[in-house]
């Protein structure tokens, strides 16, 4: 059987995002555990806030891309910053997007039933972005996927993430590694049944 394909990004635009290394890790990770991983950025994908007018008129390129993209993989990786407390605008407004038919015969939510995703979070405050997860799990799992138990919210993650993203402390790196391999584990599982 062909190695499943894993879609790891960030719910952070910005260019040193400490989300958008955290993602990367475990995109690393999915690969040691035998998955293909494509990384993809948010901000490669700029789209307007969604409005039902503007998709009547026509669906943005690059939300059709980003939808694609989901479409495209069996499972995800999202590591998502904490903003007030919940998810971030341009996660949320991704999803809304992809959340939309673009052709007539597809079926509803296609990019997102029964897709696996673990989640994950890194920010400088002492929740490590865990109460921004709250409203990204319940929305995935609203919308059809299947969000594995574990997951990972680094606190003060200024101190123990390097500059090119790599994890200083080993129990952290050890967690990075293990729900990777939850979610290789569960999605091949998923793809047989
Ligand atoms: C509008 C806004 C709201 C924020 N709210 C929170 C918050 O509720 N909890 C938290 O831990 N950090 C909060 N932060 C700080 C972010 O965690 C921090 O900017 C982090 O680096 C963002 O993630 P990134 O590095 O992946 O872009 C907020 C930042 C912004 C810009």
């Amino acid at each position: 059987m062909s190695a499943v394909r894993v879609l790891a990004f960030a719910g952070s635009l910005r260019k040193g995002s400490y989300n958008k290394k955290l993602a990367k890790q475990f995109a690393a990770a999915a690969e040691r555990a035998g998955a293909q991983v494509t990384v993809l950025d948010l901000a490669d994908y700029p789209m307007p806030i969604f409005d039902e007018d503007v998709e009547a008129e026509q669906f943005p390129e690059r939300a059709a891309a980003f939808k694609e993209q989901l479409r495209r993989h069996d499972a995800f990786i999202i590591a998502c910053p904490e903003y007030n407390s919940s998810i971030t605008a341009a996660l949320k407004n991704a999803i809304d997007w992809a959340s939309r038919k673009t052709t007539d015969d597809e079926a509803p939510l296609e990019a997102f039933k029964g897709k696996v995703v673990a989640l994950a979070a890194a920010s400088p405050g002492g929740f490590g972005g865990l109460r921004g997860l709250v409203p990204v799990r319940m929305l995935l799992g609203n919308i059809g996927c299947l969000v594995l138990p574990q997951q990972l919210a680094i606190p003060h993650v200024q101190k123990v993430m390097a500059e090119d993203g790599s994890i200083g402390e080993e129990a952290i790196q050890k967690q990075v590694d293990s729900i990777a391999q939850a979610l290789v584990d569960t999605a091949t599982h998923q793809r047989a049944g």
